[in-house]
Parts: structure tokens; C-alpha cells; sequence
């Protein structure tokens, strides 16, 4: 995905408008105004790994990104969800607790934006590759800096959600070791930079970036790791322990917003 350019993308118009770096809240009140880096990114990784997308999938949420990147090859579409929120979700569970979820069911399993707000990620890690196919493939990413949910976030999904998680690269490599896979079933995608991860964190979209802004690596500075797993013939491992959050806010959650997404009311 190239971002359509705009007069913002100009290079004098892009230095006089770096001022705007110097705020205490993300720009626009938070509302979405082009691509989020983040989305860039998962797109980048999807396109690479768009073969993978076919046959039965399972996706969080909704259906609709396999759909999009896996066209014909997709045979069956199913989401994986809280609650039965839409008729796209057909499995209701928690990740981190889908013990009722038959093994070897999926091809494909999209797990994206949201490992961040599960607690127990050993355990839903665990459940995401029992339940593929030997031979099947987990497309997941892992967030490494956000916006923090200190209140919980209503998506109408089927709970609030928190935010329990931002992930290195080290820490999703070793997790995926204790759950018995080895390098050669796991290819770890890092992306951002120092500007990238600003510019998430300011609300800048990916439109308003130059390419190298975007696309250079800088291992010391990750924005968001994806991974590409596949189930090994003879996977077997012993599943985790269950682990339960000890504390919840006490505060109402702020609610979803169409125009503002993850910040919900918090800007506006
Ligand atoms: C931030 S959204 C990301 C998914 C969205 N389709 C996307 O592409 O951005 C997080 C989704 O994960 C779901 N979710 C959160 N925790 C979960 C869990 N433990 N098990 C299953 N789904 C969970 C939420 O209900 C919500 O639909």
C-alpha cells in the first residue's frame, strides 16, 4: 500500500507543520485522518503472507480482512469473538479460556490489534495454535507503544477491554519458544522507527510521512511486531497454566467512537 499523497506530504509544508509535534494530546482530538502507521505496517505484512490466507479462516472480530487479502482462496470465513456481536462471529469465547474450540479446525487463523488487551497471552497464544490445522498458519501482530486504555474501552464487543500488554521482540520470541516452536516455525516482522513511533503516538497518519519515515527499520525503536507461525506437523506442548488478572478498574470504560477508534471519548 503506497498512501495517497497530499499537500501535507510536501516536504516544506511537512517541516512547518512539525510545530504541531509539541503537544500534551494527540492530534485532532484523536480522530483518525488517514492511515494509522500501525495499519500501514499489518498491511505490508499481510500482502507478504497473503498466500497463507485460504481455505478455512478464523479471524478476531469480524471476517472482513480475510476476505480482503485472502479473495477466492477463502472457502469458509469465521470470527472469533467475546460476544456474538455480528453475524460474522460464530466462535464465541475468550482466547486465553477456548478450551471448547475442536483442535485442528482452521487454515488460517488472523489474530491482529489485540493481544495487547488480552491478560493470560500464554494461554490464548496456546488456544490460537491448537486450534489450527497441522500445517496451518497464525498471522499475528503484537503492539509494542500505544495509547493506554487507564479506563477500559467499550468496543460493544462483548466486555471492556484493558490494556495489559505492550510486547519486544525478545518477549514474543520466547513465548512462542515455551510453547514448544522453534525458529523455523516462526518468522518475527519488526517495524517502526523512532519517527514512526512518534508519529503514532502524536496521531499522524501514515499519508503524512515520507516513505523512508515509514519504512526504515530501527530495531532499537519497534512499533509493531507481526508473526507468521505455522503448526508444526507434531506440535505438542503441555498447556499453560491458566493465569487470572488480580486487579480491575473500578472506572465506567470509555466508549468506542467511530471517528476517534481506541481513544474512545478521551480527547474530545
Ligand atoms: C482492538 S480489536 C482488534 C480486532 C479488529 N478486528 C481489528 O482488526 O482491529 C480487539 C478485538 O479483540 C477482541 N478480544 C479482546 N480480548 C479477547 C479475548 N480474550 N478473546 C477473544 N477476543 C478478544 C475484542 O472483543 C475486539 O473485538
Amino acid at each position: 500500500m503506497r498512501p495517497e499523497r497530499s499537500w501535507r506530504s510536501l516536504p516544506i509544508v511537512r517541516h512547518l507543520l512539525a510545530w504541531r509535534l509539541r503537544t500534551l494530546t494527540p492530534l485532532h482530538g484523536g480522530a483518525a485522518r488517514g492511515t494509522p502507521i500501525v495499519r500501514y505496517y499489518q498491511h505490508d505484512f499481510l500482502d507478504r503472507y497473503r498466500s497463507d490466507i485460504r481455505g478455512r479462516c478464523l479471524e478476531i472480530g469480524a471476517t472482513s480482512t480475510v476476505k480482503r487479502y485472502g479473495g477466492d482462496a477463502v472457502t469458509e470465513a469465521e470470527a472469533l469473538d467475546l460476544a456474538a456481536h455480528s453475524d460474522d462471529v460464530t466462535v464465541v469465547a475468550d482466547l486465553s479460556r477456548a478450551d471448547h474450540v475442536p483442535s485442528d479446525r482452521y487454515d488460517c487463523f488472523l489474530n491482529q490489534f489485540t493481544m495487547t488487551v488480552v491478560y493470560d497471552v500464554e494461554a490464548a497464544l496456546y488456544h490460537a495454535i491448537r486450534i489450527l490445522k497441522p500445517g496451518g498458519v497464525l498471522l499475528i501482530n503484537f503492539g509494542c507503544v500505544d495509547y493506554y486504555l487507564h479506563r477500559g474501552l467499550d468496543m460493544g464487543t462483548g466486555a471492556p477491554l484493558y490494556m495489559y500488554n505492550w510486547f519486544t521482540p525478545l518477549q514474543v520470541r520466547d513465548i512462542f519458544g515455551r510453547l514448544g516452536l522453534s525458529d523455523d516455525d516462526v518468522q518475527v516482522h519488526v517495524y517502526g522507527n523512532l519517527m514512526s513511533r512518534i508519529a503514532f503516538q502524536v496521531n499522524l497518519s501514515a499519508e503524512e510521512l515520507t516513505e523512508r519515515e515509514r519504512d526504515i527499520v530501527d530495531p532499537g525503536q519497534p512499533l509493531l511486531i507481526c508473526a507468521r507461525v505455522e503448526k508444526p506437523q507434531d506440535w505438542r506442548t503441555d498447556k499453560p497454566t491458566y493465569r487470572d488478572p488480580t486487579y480491575t478498574p473500578t472506572e465506567a470504560p470509555a466508549s468506542l467512537r467511530a471517528d476517534t477508534g481506541h481513544y474512545g471519548d478521551a480527547y474530545r
